[in-house]
């Protein structure tokens, strides 16, 4: 799909998507900021694979920009931690929802929005120390995701860090399986064909690569230092389970601590997800 038809699909879809987001919801969590954070950089796996490595402790006063940043609680978590952050996205719902925020909250930097694609931002300042984005770059086409990692590697410091969750399919086989099984509003792949062609088309990603080599082959463009840490290959069964069973998160925040000892090619081949860290912009 061409990237100008990809934006406008994703756009339609995420304006629609963020309708439903109550402002209230993220006061609450900014309200109790540290316990929540405290909860998901440990059960959630989209946080676990953000704040990977303590990220949290080395927000305040730095420059951050957040790419996709969708429904602005990870911008107004690393805002109330002290970051300067421009937040970016094409959604105009993101950008209403950063007003809102910054009336209600007092932050050490008003969060500044960013509308529309980055590609095509004029950047006055090249002084960023992080370009982040959680489960973004999988929702560009691979010539928009070059164009976006030459824009984060332009922006930032000699001593920033791109860095990006994202899904991770290292696997042919199990994201067959991941097909197969139905989930929300996604019928099988497998079992009902036609309602999962129909579900495809309104979907908002586009068909790429999304496994770690792929990240890493692209990052290497615009990145000396890359590293991906492999993500999930345990909590993925949490699907297989009941869904009264793990209410508190019990199950997914044994398999996130245990897959650690597990042997690195069963980490990299298993992985639901994985964070990708870029240092060393080639700028
Ligand atoms: C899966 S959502 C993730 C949102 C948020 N980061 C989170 O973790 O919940 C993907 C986001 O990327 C945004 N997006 C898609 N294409 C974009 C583009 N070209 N520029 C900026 N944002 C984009 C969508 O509008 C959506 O908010």
């Amino acid at each position: 799909m061409q990237k100008e038809a990809n934006i406008e699909q994703n756009k339609s879809h995420y304006d629609n998507q963020y309708q439903r987001i109550n402002i209230d919801r993220i006061a609450d969590v900014l309200n109790n900021r540290d316990s929540y954070l405290e909860g998901a950089t440990k059960t959630d796996i989209s946080w676990v694979g953000m704040y990977y490595g303590n990220l949290e402790q080395r927000l305040s006063g730095k420059k951050v920009l957040e790419l996709g940043c969708g429904d602005c609680f990870n911008v107004a978590i690393m805002a109330s931690l002290g970051a300067k952050v421009y937040a970016n996205d094409i959604s105009d719902r993101s950008g209403e929802i950063i007003k809102a925020l910054n009336k209600r909250f007092e932050f050490n930097y008003p969060i500044d929005f960013i509308s529309g694609d980055i590609t095509h931002a004029n950047f006055t300042e090249h002084n960023f120390d992080y370009v982040i984005g959680k489960a973004f770059l999988h929702h560009l086409t691979l010539q928009h995701e070059e164009q976006v990692l030459k824009v984060s590697s332009s922006i930032l410091k000699a001593t920033g860090e791109a860095r990006f969750f994202e899904p991770a399919i290292n696997s042919k086989l199990l994201d067959e399986i991941r097909w197969a099984i139905p989930i929300k509003d996604r019928p099988s792949k497998l079992f009902s064909p036609k309602k999962f062609k129909q579900w495809e088309e309104s979907d908002p990603h586009p068909h790429r690569d999304n496994s770690s080599k792929h990240f890493k082959t692209m990052g290497a463009n615009y990145f000396d230092e890359i590293s991906i840490i492999p993500l999930g290959v345990l909590e993925r069964f949490y699907r297989l389970m009941p869904s009264t069973k793990d209410k508190n998160g019990a199950f997914k925040r044994r398999a996130l601590k245990l897959e650690k000892y597990l042997p690195g090619f069963m980490r990299y081949t298993g992985a639901r997800s994985q964070t990708i860290i870029y240092k060393k912009p080639k700028g």
